[in-house]
């Protein structure tokens, strides 16, 4: 099929965390404002964007296959433009990598530079030949790029850019560069103009929103931030994310507790039950100091769901580490956690340590901590039955268009049947069953 209308359309594919979403968010902003619309269909679109993520290999892999299979739809388009952006393309010697195995690519750029992207774009246009530009280092934090959102209901907005912490496995620190906060006037300038929108909810994003505000003057903390966005008024919900345990505050789980805003969800990566595996992954605190700090959240704060990242098969993990990671979770009862198997990742200090774990012991530990979260999972959610809860409705459901979807405060997924016109609105809502990840209600 071809695209026979006047404006240009692109497509845009994109790995990994909400940081990654948010960038594509960007770069659809900025192509909407030169005359480009969207499209959900490769096979329509003038320009193919992969925004990559390189956290874990198998997010790799699934981009190589991807852009390998756009060959035969270059061949037959000469006038495709295929662009590969992202944290995997910040990785030494990947773009030159990536070129050589793609040759058809014709764009390649990094984290640091993508507000560049409609002179990368002009230029290929022009040239017809691949253009690679990749910046070690950030240009500070550029502000003004429009956002074209995916939700009218719910935004995320990024606090900090960066993270200093080096956990010997992540390689987050060497691709996304160093901790650097945005100025709170310039937050609270996009969240009012959200909120103009009729935007509700808006997620604070950051890979350690709990150092925000380093080198900021005056000083201001990540409480104080919270406290100074609850004050907007027609903002509903705030909610945050990524809390690390080492920096998470006494006065942030105040002012989670104080704000009526801030939802009562903590995501808090605890990545392993293990002291002695907490200590090689760099993550500077202990399980006691962990559980403490979960301790100290549910005595403050009323109802909180606690979610959580946790790793296995990290090099050096005996059966006993593993049995503390499993027990950990057990006594936690995590909402929910999102489970991965240890990847080897290139110049990581993970990736040089003895004693990496078999593929195969791997799985099977991966296994049974999947088999303790799901159950902890089921019987939070089995806590809400015959309760009645707020929901922010989002839409229809995916899974069955007959059906409302939104979230409770707590971050639980809540379907019930309802009409269109509460999409954007807070609908209070009575829980009549509880399934193992989201929850059936029915509108009061
Ligand atoms: N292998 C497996 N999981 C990883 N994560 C980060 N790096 C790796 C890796 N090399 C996980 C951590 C982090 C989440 C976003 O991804 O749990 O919190
Ligand atoms: Fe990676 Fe650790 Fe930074 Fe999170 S805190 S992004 S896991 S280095």
């Amino acid at each position: 099929m071809t695209n026979n209308s006047e404006k240009k359309l692109f497509f845009i594919a994109t790995y990994g965390c909400q940081m990654n979403e948010e960038d594509s968010e960007k770069l659809s902003g900025i192509l909407k404002k030169i005359g480009y619309d969207r499209t959900d269909i490769k096979e329509d679109a003038d320009l193919i964007i992969f925004n990559t993520c390189c956290v874990r290999e198998n997010a790799e892999l699934k981009v190589y296959g991807n852009i390998g299979a756009l060959k035969s739809l270059k061949k037959k388009k000469h006038e495709l433009i295929i662009a590969v952006c992202g944290c995997m393309m910040q990785q030494k010697g990947m773009a030159e990598k990536l070129i050589k195995k793609f040759p058809f690519v014709d764009i390649i750029f990094g984290t640091h530079n993508s507000y560049k992207f409609p002179e990368y774009l002009s230029t290929v246009k022009q040239n017809r030949t691949s253009l690679i530009e990749i910046q070690d280092t950030e240009d500070g934090i550029i502000e003004g790029i429009p956002i074209d959102r995916k939700s009218d209901v719910k935004a995320f907005v990024t606090i900090m850019y960066g993270c200093n912490n080096f956990c010997t496995y992540c390689v987050v620190p060497y691709v996304r560069g160093r901790e650097r906060s945005r100025e709170p006037q310039n937050i609270e300038k996009e969240i009012k103009n959200l909120i103009s929108k009729g935007y509700k909810e808006i997620t604070l994003l950051g890979q350690n929103v709990n150092s925000y505000g380093k080198g900021l003057e005056p000083k201001i903390t990540f409480a104080d931030l919270l406290r100074r966005i609850n004050k907007i008024e027609g903002l509903e919900r705030i909610r945050f994310m990524t809390s690390h345990p080492k920096d998470l505050t006494k006065d942030v789980i105040d002012a989670v507790n104080e704000c009526d805003k801030v939802c009562e969800h903590i995501h808090l990566p605890v990545q392993s039950g293990s002291t002695k595996i907490l200590k090689k992954m760099n993550r500077r605190y202990t399980r006691e100091q962990y559980l403490k700090l979960v301790h100290d959240i549910k005595q403050t704060i009323p109802k909180v769901s606690i979610t959580t990242d946790i790793i296995v098969g990290f090099p050096g993990e005996t059966d006993e580490d593993f049995e503390d990671t499993l027990s950990l979770a057990k006594e936690i009862e995590y909402d929910s956690a999102f489970t991965f198997l240890y990847s080897k990742r290139e110049g990581t200090p993970a990736k040089e340590m003895k004693d990496h774990i078999p593929e195969d012991v791997k799985h099977q530990r991966f296994e049974k901590l999947v088999k303790v979260i799901n159950e902890s999972c089921s019987k939070k959610n089995a806590e809400y039955e015959n309760k009645t809860e707020e929901v922010l409705v989002e839409g229809f459901s995916k899974n069955d268009i007959t059906k409302l979807t939104g979230r409770t405060r707590t971050g639980k997924l809540v379907n019930f049947v309802g009409n269109s016109e509460h999409i954007g609105k807070l609908v209070d809502v009575k829980i009549i069953k509880a399934r193992s990840f989201s929850l059936e209600g029915k509108e009061l």
